[in-house]
């Protein structure tokens, strides 16, 4: 199946993956868990390209949870430094292909050497117009909450907010998303059925979509699929079917 077998409308505009499955790719293969994050790289470059092509504007990847610290060392290690060399290696092609970079979460702690690339990737394709791809790095939901609610109460204590300001739409300005559409689809990869602590309040009305294919051998196909799936869905956002 390719693009042309997908309605033009509705596109949505923001799909958003938990790419996972790549410690159970490398498993079945006898290999190392971080066989299956390497080969976890192309999924990501396909997911892109047919993003682009169908004209989705915003792609949100989970690539690395503020538990994963708790992975083994080593594990953690080399994904952050798989994380370095893909960033080094693929900048030049998403500016080609138009593709803003950008990150949400806690990025200070970060390697200084991941922190130092994805500085100059997402100031390199900063004036992109076309998709902006988003990289949701040591980023956890509940995190990315209470810092908003810090910031805000800052706010408020320096008077540049009041308490009645409060509103679903001034909160969201101090989310990582800010100024991001929410998600309208959320495609989860090898058959778990959880959000683990991404997006949680801007999945509120997203429909989710759940695969079993492991990350490692998730293609242009498997987006294709999700897509369709959801432009046959019915979302009512509390209405009833005749109201809408
Ligand atoms: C989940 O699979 C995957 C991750 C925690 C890391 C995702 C990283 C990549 C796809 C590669 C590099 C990323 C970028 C952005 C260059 P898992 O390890 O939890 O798999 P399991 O559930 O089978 O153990």
């Amino acid at each position: 199946m390719t693009d042309q077998s997908i309605s033009t409308s509705p596109i949505p505009q923001h799909v958003a993956i938990i790419m996972d499955g790549n410690g159970r790719w490398a498993k079945q293969r006898g290999e190392q868990r971080v066989k299956g994050h390497q080969n976890g790289v192309q999924p990501i470059r396909d997911v892109v390209e047919t993003a682009a092509k169908v004209g989705v504007k915003y792609l949100t990847l989970y690539a690395f949870s503020t538990e994963n610290w708790t992975r083994p060392k080593d594990e953690v290690d080399a994904l952050m430094t798989l994380l370095a060399s893909v960033i080094e290696s693929e900048v030049s092609t998403l500016h080609k292909n138009n593709v803003r970079l950008s990150v949400i979460g806690d990025i200070p702690s970060l390697p200084s050497e991941v922190q130092m690339k994805l500085q100059e990737a997402c100031k390199f394709t900063g004036t992109n117009t076309g998709l902006t791809l988003t990289l949701a790095l040591s980023y956890s939901a509940r995190w990315e909450i209470l810092e908003a609610i810090k910031k805000y109460t800052t706010d408020i204590l320096n008077k540049k907010r009041d308490i009645h300001d409060l509103t679903e739409n001034t909160f969201k300005q101090y989310l990582e998303t800010a100024n991001m559409p929410d998600p309208e689809l959320m495609i989860r990869t090898s058959g778990e059925q959880r959000i683990s602590n991404f997006l949680l309040w801007q999945l509120a009305y997203t429909e989710l979509y759940f695969t079993e294919v492991l990350w490692p051998d998730f293609g242009e196909k498997d987006f294709i699929d999700a897509i369709i799936d959801f432009q046959q869905r019915e979302r009512r956002f509390g209405k009833t079917s005749e109201q809408l």
